[in-house]
């Protein structure tokens, strides 16, 4: 744990007006600092910050604390893990021994991420050349504006193996490469692009860093339709909610968060505005996806795909929202229609439906009877 001694040094070489500025900006009044809060919604500003004392105020909410308590809310990590990034940000070093295990893990991670950064960025330019044209055009004509393709970084990747080439003449390791998931190896030990001729969505965590890829074909006979980058050490699907990023700041405002099923789902939310939209990525919702964003939120509203696995997805995730004690609503879409195509074409019909949805009880009960009838012989029998 962190000694107290390295509590106060991290304390007297932070600032927490700079801290918050990074999140949002802030306006000078006096002595102080103002600006909207971002705990809760609000038209005029009562969120005050004091460099003197170092400490926030929200005159609205209540809410108040240090630096510390500050990082704890707006990340939702508990105190340790606030003292390490904090220590992290200003150079204070933590006097904990660390296995080697621990130390080259570490290093290793942070390679990886430092490669896919830089992999995003390849695909997202590469999205504007000429090679990419068709890509560009799919994208933009399932609606998606040039903000939205930078918010997630949207991008495509090339036919040959260029980000193979690219970084091992940057001196990248063969096998960092290959954790990375971005290069596979042939056998003959040659390694190749994993990701050819697919629109490329990057998968980033709720702090913004990439954690792997999500690769959509153009032509949707070609399987298979998403290729996203395997499991790893640093990426986990039963961990990442697609979207937390952009969402976390309006998930907390409004204390609620909307689930959704896929990536053009979230995207398509967030276009039109509906910004505290994320998903699992094509996984089942799990208890560490709910954990992530548990301390942020009252409810949790689901929306998924209008199928049978989206009404079994639905199933499985409400048992996890019961579990957890947080409040739940389902939101049921026309047969044979998922959240983007509903956003895209009317997003007031969307947020009629959402209004609409159902308490996830009552949501359950009436599955069940639904399925209950759907048996032929009772049927007969009623
Ligand atoms: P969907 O098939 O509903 O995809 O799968 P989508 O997001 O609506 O995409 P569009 O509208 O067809 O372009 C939902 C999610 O399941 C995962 C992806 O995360 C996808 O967003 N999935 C789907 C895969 O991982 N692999 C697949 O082959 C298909
Ligand atoms: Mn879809």
């Amino acid at each position: 744990m962190v000694d107290t001694r390295d509590i106060d040094r991290i304390r007297d070489s932070s600032d927490i007006v700079r801290l918050v500025e990074e999140y949002f900006p802030m306006k000078k009044t006096g002595a102080n600092y103002k600006a909207l809060c971002p705990f809760h919604q609000e038209k005029t500003p009562s969120f005050v910050v004091s460099p003197q004392k170092q400490i926030y105020h929200c005159f609205g909410c209540g809410k108040s604390g240090n630096i510390f308590n500050f990082l704890m809310e707006m990340e939702g990590i508990d105190f340790p893990e606030a003292a390490k990034r904090l220590a992290e940000r200003t150079g204070v070093k933590l006097d904990r021994p660390q296995s080697k295990e621990y130390t080259r893990r570490k290093e290793l991670n942070k390679k990886i991420i430092d490669l896919n950064h830089r992999a995003a960025k390849f695909y997202n330019r590469y999205l504007g050349s000429d090679a990419a044209r068709e890509a560009y055009e799919y994208i933009t004509g399932r609606g998606l504006d040039r903000d939205t393709i930078e918010k997630f970084l949207i991008g495509y990747a090339p036919s040959d193996n260029q980000i193979v080439q690219k970084a091992l003449s940057n001196g990248v390791n063969k096998d960092i490469l290959i954790q990375s998931g971005l290069a596979g190896q042939s056998r003959s030990g040659k390694l190749y692009d994993k990701f050819k001729d697919r629109i490329i969505f990057p998968i980033l965590d709720e702090r913004g860093q990439v954690k792997g890829f999500g690769g959509r074909v153009i032509d949707d006979s070609a399987m298979p339709k998403y290729l996203n980058t395997a499991q790893t050490k640093i990426f986990e699907k039963k961990k990442i909610l697609y979207g937390l990023k952009e969402s976390k700041q309006a998930i907390r405002k409004k204390k609620k968060v909307l689930l959704l099923e896929g990536y053009m789902d979230v995207i398509a939310a967030h276009q039109y505005d509906i910004s505290y939209a994320v998903a699992p990525l094509g996984t089942a919702l799990t208890a560490q996806h709910i954990y992530k964003i548990k301390h942020w939120v009252d409810e949790v509203i689901f929306c998924f795909d209008s199928d049978e696995a989206g009404a079994k997805a639905t199933v499985r995730a409400v048992e996890l929202v019961v579990e957890s004690d947080l409040m739940g609503r389902v939101c049921q879409l026309p047969e044979g229609t998922d959240p983007e195509d509903i956003i895209r074409k009317d997003r007031e019909h969307f947020l009629e439906l959402l209004k609409k949805s159902k308490e996830v009880i009552k949501w359950r009960i009436e599955y069940s009877i639904d399925k209950f009838r759907d048996i032929p012989d009772r049927a007969q029998k009623n």
